[in-house]
Protein backbone atom coordinates (compact mmCIF):
# COMPACT_ATOMS: atom_id res chain seq x y z
CA UNK A 1 0.00 0.00 0.00
CA UNK A 2 2.78 2.59 1.12
CA UNK A 3 3.77 2.38 -2.29
CA UNK A 4 1.04 3.54 -4.08
CA UNK A 5 0.02 6.22 -1.53
CA UNK A 6 2.34 8.75 -2.47
CA UNK A 7 1.39 9.58 -6.08
CA UNK A 8 -2.40 9.55 -5.47
CA UNK A 9 -2.23 12.72 -3.29
CA UNK A 10 -0.01 14.46 -5.84
CA UNK A 11 -1.35 13.24 -9.44
CA UNK A 12 -5.08 12.82 -7.76
CA UNK A 13 -5.30 15.27 -4.41
CA UNK A 14 -9.14 15.48 -4.68
CA UNK A 15 -9.63 11.81 -5.38
CA UNK A 16 -10.28 9.52 -2.65
CA UNK A 17 -10.12 6.06 -3.69
CA UNK A 18 -8.97 4.69 -7.75
CA UNK A 19 -10.27 1.55 -8.29
CA UNK A 20 -9.32 -0.41 -11.76
CA UNK A 21 -10.89 -2.84 -14.15
CA UNK A 22 -8.83 -5.35 -15.29
CA UNK A 23 -8.72 -8.52 -17.02
CA UNK A 24 -6.58 -11.19 -18.01
CA UNK A 25 -8.36 -11.60 -21.15
CA UNK A 26 -9.39 -9.38 -23.65
CA UNK A 27 -13.27 -8.99 -24.78
CA UNK A 28 -14.28 -10.72 -21.42
CA UNK A 29 -16.93 -7.39 -20.68
CA UNK A 30 -14.17 -5.21 -18.72
CA UNK A 31 -15.05 -1.88 -20.29
CA UNK A 32 -18.93 -2.73 -20.09
CA UNK A 33 -17.95 -3.85 -15.92
CA UNK A 34 -16.31 -0.49 -15.77
CA UNK A 35 -19.31 2.17 -17.04
CA UNK A 36 -21.67 -0.24 -15.28
CA UNK A 37 -20.00 -0.54 -12.01
CA UNK A 38 -19.63 3.46 -12.13
CA UNK A 39 -22.56 4.66 -12.68
CA UNK A 40 -23.80 1.88 -9.62
CA UNK A 41 -21.41 3.78 -7.41
CA UNK A 42 -22.78 7.57 -8.57
CA UNK A 43 -26.11 5.80 -8.34
CA UNK A 44 -25.59 5.47 -4.93
CA UNK A 45 -24.43 8.91 -4.14
CA UNK A 46 -20.66 9.08 -4.83
CA UNK A 47 -18.79 11.08 -6.81
CA UNK A 48 -17.88 9.25 -9.62
CA UNK A 49 -14.94 9.52 -12.50
CA UNK A 50 -14.68 7.31 -14.81
CA UNK A 51 -10.64 7.08 -17.19
CA UNK A 52 -10.56 5.03 -20.16
CA UNK A 53 -6.89 3.88 -19.75
CA UNK A 54 -7.56 1.55 -23.00
CA UNK A 55 -5.69 4.39 -24.95
CA UNK A 56 -5.28 1.24 -28.20
CA UNK A 57 -8.87 0.58 -27.97
CA UNK A 58 -11.13 3.44 -26.50
CA UNK A 59 -14.27 2.24 -25.27
CA UNK A 60 -15.95 5.27 -23.37
CA UNK A 61 -17.19 7.25 -26.77
CA UNK A 62 -19.41 3.93 -27.70
CA UNK A 63 -20.58 3.49 -24.05
CA UNK A 64 -21.44 6.40 -23.17
CA UNK A 65 -22.45 8.05 -26.23
CA UNK A 66 -19.31 10.90 -26.63
CA UNK A 67 -18.19 12.00 -29.66
CA UNK A 68 -17.09 15.29 -29.04
CA UNK A 69 -13.83 17.03 -27.57
CA UNK A 70 -13.82 18.01 -23.79
CA UNK A 71 -13.34 21.71 -22.93
CA UNK A 72 -10.62 23.52 -21.44
CA UNK A 73 -9.89 25.81 -19.07
CA UNK A 74 -6.90 28.10 -18.41
CA UNK A 75 -5.29 28.16 -14.51
CA UNK A 76 -2.47 29.80 -13.62
CA UNK A 77 -1.10 29.76 -17.07
CA UNK A 78 -1.41 26.02 -17.05
CA UNK A 79 -4.46 24.01 -19.61
CA UNK A 80 -6.22 21.65 -17.70
CA UNK A 81 -8.87 19.60 -19.11
CA UNK A 82 -12.56 18.99 -17.99
CA UNK A 83 -13.79 15.66 -17.97
CA UNK A 84 -17.23 15.45 -20.07
CA UNK A 85 -19.91 15.01 -17.53
CA UNK A 86 -22.88 12.38 -18.72
CA UNK A 87 -25.13 10.24 -16.70
CA UNK A 88 -24.11 12.15 -14.11
CA UNK A 89 -20.37 11.07 -13.54
CA UNK A 90 -17.00 12.13 -15.18
CA UNK A 91 -15.42 10.97 -17.86
CA UNK A 92 -12.14 11.22 -19.76
CA UNK A 93 -11.11 8.71 -22.83
CA UNK A 94 -8.55 9.36 -25.18
CA UNK A 95 -11.01 7.92 -27.80
CA UNK A 96 -12.76 11.12 -26.76
CA UNK A 97 -9.82 13.24 -28.61
CA UNK A 98 -9.78 11.28 -31.61
CA UNK A 99 -12.05 10.15 -34.53
CA UNK A 100 -13.44 6.72 -34.09
CA UNK A 101 -11.60 5.28 -36.66
CA UNK A 102 -8.29 6.65 -36.08
CA UNK A 103 -5.78 3.59 -34.97
CA UNK A 104 -4.00 4.46 -32.58
CA UNK A 105 0.00 3.41 -32.91
CA UNK A 106 1.84 3.41 -29.47
CA UNK A 107 5.19 2.18 -27.98
CA UNK A 108 5.39 1.05 -24.72
CA UNK A 109 6.18 3.91 -22.18
CA UNK A 110 3.86 6.12 -24.67
CA UNK A 111 0.66 4.04 -23.06
CA UNK A 112 1.85 5.02 -19.59
CA UNK A 113 2.73 8.82 -20.53
CA UNK A 114 -0.33 9.29 -22.26
CA UNK A 115 -2.34 7.69 -18.99
CA UNK A 116 -0.31 9.82 -16.70
CA UNK A 117 -0.92 13.10 -18.88
CA UNK A 118 -4.82 12.24 -18.79
CA UNK A 119 -4.77 11.93 -14.67
CA UNK A 120 -2.47 14.90 -14.45
CA UNK A 121 -4.30 17.29 -16.70
CA UNK A 122 -7.72 16.47 -16.42
CA UNK A 123 -9.56 18.70 -13.74
CA UNK A 124 -11.05 16.05 -11.69
CA UNK A 125 -12.20 18.17 -9.63
CA UNK A 126 -13.04 16.04 -5.89
CA UNK A 127 -14.50 12.28 -6.26
CA UNK A 128 -14.98 9.92 -4.29
CA UNK A 129 -14.28 6.98 -6.67
CA UNK A 130 -12.27 7.30 -10.49
CA UNK A 131 -12.68 3.73 -12.13
CA UNK A 132 -10.30 3.24 -14.17
CA UNK A 133 -10.57 1.30 -17.36
CA UNK A 134 -7.70 -0.75 -17.99
CA UNK A 135 -6.59 -2.57 -21.61
CA UNK A 136 -6.65 -6.54 -21.40
CA UNK A 137 -4.26 -8.19 -20.59
CA UNK A 138 -1.04 -8.36 -17.87
CA UNK A 139 1.66 -7.33 -20.38
CA UNK A 140 4.30 -4.27 -19.96
CA UNK A 141 1.44 -1.89 -20.81
CA UNK A 142 -0.70 -2.85 -18.35
CA UNK A 143 2.54 -3.13 -15.36
CA UNK A 144 3.41 0.67 -16.53
CA UNK A 145 -0.11 1.59 -15.90
CA UNK A 146 -0.61 0.13 -12.13
CA UNK A 147 2.49 2.02 -11.37
CA UNK A 148 1.95 5.01 -12.91
CA UNK A 149 -1.71 4.78 -11.97
CA UNK A 150 -2.18 5.48 -8.09
CA UNK A 151 -4.36 2.65 -7.55
CA UNK A 152 -6.51 1.77 -4.61
CA UNK A 153 -7.28 -1.38 -5.71
CA UNK A 154 -8.37 -3.66 -8.32
CA UNK A 155 -11.26 -5.52 -10.16
CA UNK A 156 -10.79 -8.72 -12.30
CA UNK A 157 -13.76 -9.49 -14.24
CA UNK A 158 -13.40 -12.91 -16.13
CA UNK A 159 -15.72 -15.23 -17.92
CA UNK A 160 -16.10 -18.52 -16.31
CA UNK A 161 -14.06 -21.00 -19.05
CA UNK A 162 -11.05 -21.91 -18.37
CA UNK A 163 -9.10 -20.02 -20.49
CA UNK A 164 -9.95 -16.87 -18.84
CA UNK A 165 -9.56 -17.97 -15.73
CA UNK A 166 -6.09 -19.12 -16.28
CA UNK A 167 -4.97 -15.51 -16.93
CA UNK A 168 -6.96 -14.35 -13.89
CA UNK A 169 -4.43 -16.08 -12.06
CA UNK A 170 -1.39 -14.40 -13.98
CA UNK A 171 -3.35 -10.76 -13.53
CA UNK A 172 -3.65 -11.49 -9.80
CA UNK A 173 -0.11 -12.25 -9.38
CA UNK A 174 0.99 -9.55 -11.49
CA UNK A 175 -1.27 -7.03 -9.22
CA UNK A 176 0.29 -8.99 -6.00
CA UNK A 177 3.79 -8.25 -7.45
CA UNK A 178 3.33 -4.52 -8.08
CA UNK A 179 1.35 -4.52 -4.53
CA UNK A 180 -1.66 -3.41 -5.45
CA UNK A 181 -4.60 -5.02 -3.69
CA UNK A 182 -7.00 -7.16 -5.16
CA UNK A 183 -10.36 -5.86 -4.22
CA UNK A 184 -12.43 -9.17 -5.96
CA UNK A 185 -12.86 -11.35 -8.86
CA UNK A 186 -16.38 -11.00 -10.60
CA UNK A 187 -17.36 -13.28 -13.59
CA UNK A 188 -19.00 -11.89 -16.59
CA UNK A 189 -21.26 -13.51 -18.77
CA UNK A 190 -21.70 -16.17 -16.28
CA UNK A 191 -24.57 -17.86 -17.13
CA UNK A 192 -27.17 -17.20 -20.22
CA UNK A 193 -30.50 -15.49 -19.52
CA UNK A 194 -32.97 -16.18 -23.21
CA UNK A 195 -34.38 -12.95 -23.69
CA UNK A 196 -37.71 -14.91 -24.40
CA UNK A 197 -38.34 -17.59 -21.85
CA UNK A 198 -36.44 -15.91 -19.17
CA UNK A 199 -34.84 -19.33 -19.39
CA UNK A 200 -31.39 -19.60 -17.73
CA UNK A 201 -28.48 -21.90 -19.48
CA UNK A 202 -25.00 -22.25 -17.85
CA UNK A 203 -23.13 -22.07 -21.62
CA UNK A 204 -19.66 -21.82 -19.95
CA UNK A 205 -20.43 -24.03 -16.59
CA UNK A 206 -20.54 -21.04 -14.70
CA UNK A 207 -19.01 -21.00 -11.11
CA UNK A 208 -15.19 -20.95 -12.16
CA UNK A 209 -14.21 -17.29 -11.31
CA UNK A 210 -15.88 -17.88 -7.82
CA UNK A 211 -13.90 -21.27 -7.11
CA UNK A 212 -10.69 -19.18 -8.44
CA UNK A 213 -11.24 -15.99 -6.21
CA UNK A 214 -11.67 -18.84 -3.24
CA UNK A 215 -8.53 -20.70 -4.18
CA UNK A 216 -7.06 -17.48 -4.20
CA UNK A 217 -8.11 -16.39 -0.80
CA UNK A 218 -10.34 -13.40 -2.83
CA UNK A 219 -13.25 -12.14 -2.35
CA UNK A 220 -16.20 -13.14 -5.04
CA UNK A 221 -17.96 -9.51 -6.23
CA UNK A 222 -20.50 -11.49 -8.20
CA UNK A 223 -21.76 -12.48 -11.37
CA UNK A 224 -23.66 -10.88 -14.34
CA UNK A 225 -25.36 -12.81 -17.30
CA UNK A 226 -24.69 -13.12 -20.74
CA UNK A 227 -27.79 -11.29 -21.42
CA UNK A 228 -28.85 -9.02 -24.69
CA UNK A 229 -30.20 -6.08 -23.00
CA UNK A 230 -26.78 -5.85 -21.29
CA UNK A 231 -25.13 -5.88 -24.63
CA UNK A 232 -27.16 -3.70 -26.57
CA UNK A 233 -27.39 -0.84 -23.78
CA UNK A 234 -23.52 -0.65 -23.28
CA UNK A 235 -23.17 -0.80 -27.33
CA UNK A 236 -25.61 2.15 -27.76
CA UNK A 237 -24.34 4.54 -24.91
CA UNK A 238 -27.14 3.87 -22.72
CA UNK A 239 -25.95 1.57 -19.73
CA UNK A 240 -28.10 -0.72 -17.86
CA UNK A 241 -27.86 0.78 -14.81
CA UNK A 242 -29.51 4.12 -16.23
CA UNK A 243 -31.68 3.18 -18.17
CA UNK A 244 -33.50 -0.11 -16.53
CA UNK A 245 -31.89 0.56 -13.16
CA UNK A 246 -34.99 -2.03 -11.61
CA UNK A 247 -33.91 -4.59 -13.69
CA UNK A 248 -32.30 -7.59 -12.23
CA UNK A 249 -28.72 -6.97 -14.32
CA UNK A 250 -28.63 -3.72 -13.19
CA UNK A 251 -29.31 -4.84 -9.60
CA UNK A 252 -26.41 -7.00 -9.88
CA UNK A 253 -24.46 -4.25 -11.04
CA UNK A 254 -25.59 -1.89 -7.79
CA UNK A 255 -25.05 -5.07 -5.75
CA UNK A 256 -21.33 -5.57 -6.82
CA UNK A 257 -20.79 -0.91 -6.14
CA UNK A 258 -21.98 -2.07 -2.99
CA UNK A 259 -19.90 -4.66 -1.96
CA UNK A 260 -16.90 -2.68 -3.92
CA UNK A 261 -17.64 0.24 -1.76
CA UNK A 262 -17.84 -1.86 1.28
CA UNK A 263 -14.42 -2.95 0.60
CA UNK A 264 -13.09 -0.40 -0.14
CA UNK A 265 -14.02 1.47 3.05
CA UNK A 266 -13.28 -1.35 5.11
CA UNK A 267 -9.35 -1.29 3.70
CA UNK A 268 -9.33 2.39 4.24
CA UNK A 269 -10.97 1.71 7.65
CA UNK A 270 -7.74 -0.53 8.97
CA UNK A 271 -5.28 1.73 7.45
CA UNK A 272 -3.06 3.67 9.48
CA UNK A 273 -4.37 7.15 10.52
CA UNK A 274 -0.95 8.80 10.53
CA UNK A 275 0.74 9.41 7.05
CA UNK A 276 3.56 7.08 7.29
CA UNK A 277 6.88 9.05 7.25
CA UNK A 278 9.72 8.29 4.47
CA UNK A 279 13.34 8.97 5.60
CA UNK A 280 15.26 8.98 2.04
N1 LIG B 1 -22.82 -9.47 -19.57
C1 LIG B 1 -22.84 -9.24 -20.87
N2 LIG B 1 -23.86 -9.71 -21.65
C2 LIG B 1 -23.86 -9.50 -22.98
N3 LIG B 1 -22.93 -8.84 -23.65
C3 LIG B 1 -21.90 -8.35 -22.94
C4 LIG B 1 -21.80 -8.50 -21.52
N4 LIG B 1 -20.67 -7.90 -21.10
C5 LIG B 1 -20.09 -7.39 -22.20
N5 LIG B 1 -20.83 -7.66 -23.30
C6 LIG B 1 -20.54 -7.28 -24.70
O1 LIG B 1 -19.32 -7.92 -25.09
C7 LIG B 1 -18.54 -7.06 -25.91
C8 LIG B 1 -17.17 -6.86 -25.25
O2 LIG B 1 -17.37 -6.18 -24.03
P1 LIG B 1 -16.33 -5.09 -23.51
O3 LIG B 1 -15.97 -4.13 -24.59
O4 LIG B 1 -16.89 -4.55 -22.25
O5 LIG B 1 -15.10 -6.05 -23.20
P2 LIG B 1 -13.61 -5.68 -22.80
O6 LIG B 1 -13.14 -6.75 -21.88
O7 LIG B 1 -13.56 -4.28 -22.30
O8 LIG B 1 -12.89 -5.78 -24.19
P3 LIG B 1 -11.39 -5.28 -24.53
O9 LIG B 1 -10.53 -6.37 -23.99
O10 LIG B 1 -11.39 -5.21 -26.02
O11 LIG B 1 -11.18 -3.97 -23.84
C9 LIG B 1 -19.34 -5.76 -26.05
O12 LIG B 1 -20.07 -5.79 -27.25
C10 LIG B 1 -20.29 -5.78 -24.84
O13 LIG B 1 -21.50 -5.09 -25.09
MG1 LIG C 1 -12.38 -2.64 -22.96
Amino acid sequence: MAATQPPARTLLPGVKYVIAVASGKGGVGKSTTAVNLALALAARGAAVGILDADVYGPSLPRMLDIHYQPDAMEEAGNKRILPVEVLGVKAISMGFFMPEATPMVWRGPMVGMAVEQLLRDVEWGTLDYLVVDLPPGTGDAQLTLTQRVPLTGVVIVSTPQDVALADVRKGINMFRKVDVPVLGIIENMSYHLCPNCGHRSDIFSHGGARREAEAAGLHFLGEVPLDQSIREHADSGKPIVITDPQSPQAVQYLEIARLVAERVEAMAATESPFPSIVVE
